[in-house]
């Protein structure tokens, strides 16, 4: 039975005052008193240079630490970027990877992405690899044709098996941020095609939909067979909003 997982990408939002506001606000809510966390876990990705103060406001909870992106390489002459280790160094257990957001305005590369995913893994990370179509692909009938290759060239990089230490996330990019939802066929089918093409670690591996997931259609998406979680960014803003996720989740 897979877990659930719910992960909040803030993006680049908040200050110490709101933030320490939100933590507070999702870590007195969640999970519900008297239950435990049960079979869904839970991550908040802020900015880098917040990452210490939520590891300190995430001390004694269940909540657990990500960043939003990691460079490939181990450490040197790399200015403005920040290594694995030092995210490890400061608590993180999660990275996310490949986010479309980094693909189109940093321009990273599937091979780059595929590079992050490895560097991730080597300091034992749990990457969590987001893929998903644009519009135009979508539209052309390419968004599985698209999906598959940004998979395959990771999958080659590091080989299926290491997919059993990393989370999948499939957030079309017509769907983040922008208030559309992929319709539930449309999104139990890229998670039907993304476990088949993750062979025999297809069944294990949990693969989370985003794309402007909220408290009113969390539950119709969790309630679909391949999905295993969220990737929130606008809902992972409030409290309310992603503690509400989380108990759709559990
Ligand atoms: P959204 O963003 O929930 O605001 O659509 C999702 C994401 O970028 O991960």
């Amino acid at each position: 039975m897979r877990r659930r997982l719910v992960v909040g990408n803030w993006k680049m939002n908040g200050n110490l005052a709101d933030n320490a506001a939100l933590l507070k606000g999702i870590t007195t809510q969640w999970p519900v008193a008297g239950e435990g966390k049960g079979n869904v876990d839970t991550a908040v990705c802020p900015p880098f240079v917040y990452l210490s103060q939520a590891a300190q406001a995430l001390k004694d909870s269940v909540v657990e630490l990500g960043a939003q992106t990691v460079n490939e390489h181990d450490a040197g002459a790399f200015t403005g970027e920040v290594s694995g280790e030092m995210l490890v160094d400061v608590g993180c257990r999660y990275v996310i990877v490949g986010h479309n957001e980094r693909r189109r305005m940093q321009v990273e590369t599937d091979a780059q992405v595929a590079d992050k995913f490895h560097a991730a893994l080597q300091v034992g990370l749990t990457p969590i690899l987001c893929v998903g179509e644009s519009e135009q692909e979508r539209d052309a009938g390419q968004a599985l044709e698209t999906i598959g290759r940004q998979l395959r060239v990771v999958v080659e990089r590091v080989g299926l098996e290491a997919f059993e230490h990393a989370v999948v996330a499939y957030e079309p990019v017509w769907a983040v941020g922008t208030g559309k939802v992929a319709s539930p066929e449309q999104a139990e089918e890229v998670h039907r095609f993304i476990r088949a093409e993750l062979g025999k670690l297809g069944p294990q591996t949990q693969i989370l939909y985003g794309g402007s997931v909220k408290p009113g259609n969390a539950e119709q998406l969790f309630a679909l067979p391949d999905i295993d979680g969220a990737l929130l960014g606008g809902a992972s803003l409030n409290a309310d909003d992603f503690v509400a996720i989380c108990k759709a989740a559990a």
